[in-house]
């Protein structure tokens, strides 16, 4: 998957050139999980499966097209007025309105999609589709806005007008990422820094349907709000729930599961700064702290399901293999291991056949080193 193959789909549909085409990758996170809308530290990467828009000018329609070869149905749309339809085209026009109402002079416009970044999975595919849309069209529009920026919109648009009330890290990964690096994230301020990563990082898709996983996020969302609120009565001086200790949430006597949710949010952002710190160190990803990661996500804030504890047990097994653990929201997707490249790629087999004889089921299995971020691929305007 690459430009050509976006600009030659681009031009089997509409029988002409694309005027420019963006793309913009997938991401998992090494650590720093549901930290984001809790004001913490991520330490996301951007794997080797990117999404691409091309776009060309629709002189005189009054509507704008967008089709995708790997999902169904294209979508029609008008640039500047937003409506949603719970399709995945959703994300291309609500990006092209925000656009439109940032005084962007937008003609409708004739766009296709390519990815071979699997949807639904937990790899932050539509963050993808929505920053490579926003890198098309500021190159469409000639707007001067940074990736920074871009991220931000692509932020809003996924919060306000079509998906999931989430933090900013997968839009901020799909954006910034570099190649070669993870990127530290400090999601109250929004700085960033570039962790050299050189590692390959073994990605598998546990392929299960995520039925719970909006209403479940959601939940701990206000889960997470709420234990900081009742935190605030004791200590108003609080930034975010990451800088509460955790002596003050065991002192605090959180009623229900908030204690629990509020622990992993503050122990999960501490681990963050150790994974940094011995990346930086050497050059490789603490693979116990990853372990403990997950851990916490089993039984604490409680977001894992059998197909993923299934993977980090098998992996602990797996020599060579240093950390596992679950990526993304949870509640179904992705799962991570780091380790030896060796042992890693002769994993790859028997975790499939294995995982397929205990739940019925084919994972994805694929290594990745860390990747570009969103990009400029093609712009003949
Ligand atoms: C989803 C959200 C992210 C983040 C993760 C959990 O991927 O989109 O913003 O909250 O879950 O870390």
């Amino acid at each position: 998957m690459n430009a050509d193959h976006a600009r030659r789909y681009f031009r089997e549909i509409y029988g002409a050139e694309a005027e420019v085409i963006g793309s913009a990758p997938g991401r998992v996170n090494i650590i720093g999980e549901h930290t984001d809308y809790n004001g913490g530290q991520v330490l996301p990467l951007a794997i080797d499966r990117r999404t691409y828009v091309a776009i060309r000018a629709r002189p005189g329609a009054s509507l704008s097209r967008v089709v995708s070869d790997s999902q169904p149905a294209r979508a029609d749309f008008d640039v500047h007025s937003f409506a949603r339809r719970g399709q995945w085209g959703d994300y291309v026009s609500a990006v092209c309105a925000a656009f439109a109402s940032g005084g962007a002079r937008l003609p409708q416009i004739e766009a296709s999609v390519t990815s071979d970044l699997p949807a639904g999975s937990g790899l932050g595919s539509s963050a993808a589709l929505e920053l490579a849309t926003c890198v098309s069209l500021a190159a469409f529009v000639s707007d001067s806005r940074t990736l920074k920026d871009l991220a931000l919109l692509a932020w809003g648009v996924e919060n306000q007008s079509v998906g999931l009330a989430c933090g900013v890290m997968d839009q901020f990964a799909s954006a910034l990422c570099e190649e070669g690096h993870a990127l530290h994230l400090w999601c109250d301020s929004l700085a960033v820094e570039q962790v050299v990563m050189r590692e390959a990082v073994l990605i598998f898709d546990t392929a299960t349907p995520r039925s719970l996983r909006v209403s479940q996020f959601n939940q701990r969302r206000l889960e997470c709000q709420e234990a900081l609120r009742l935190l605030r009565q004791r200590n108003p001086a609080l930034e975010n729930l990451t800088s509460a200790h955790p002596d003050e949430v065991r002192d605090a006597r959180l009623p229900g599961d908030l204690a629990k949710r509020a622990l992993h949010v503050i122990e999960e952002n501490i681990r963050v700064r150790q994974v940094v710190e011995s990346l930086k160190k050497s050059g490789s990803v603490e693979g116990e702290t990853l372990y403990e990661s997950h851990e916490s996500l089993r039984t604490q804030y409680e977001c894992s399901t059998p197909e993923l504890d299934w993977f980090v047990e098998r992996a602990k097994k797996t020599p060579g293999v240093r950390g596992a653990r679950l990526t993304g929201a949870g509640w179904g997707g992705c799962a991570i291991a780091v380790g030896d490249l060796e042992a890693l790629t002769s994993a790859q087999h028997a975790l499939s056949s294995e995982y397929d004889a205990a739940f019925g089921r084919k994972p994805r299995i694929w290594l990745t080193n860390a990747a570009k971020g969103a990009k400029l691929e093609r712009n003949a305007r």
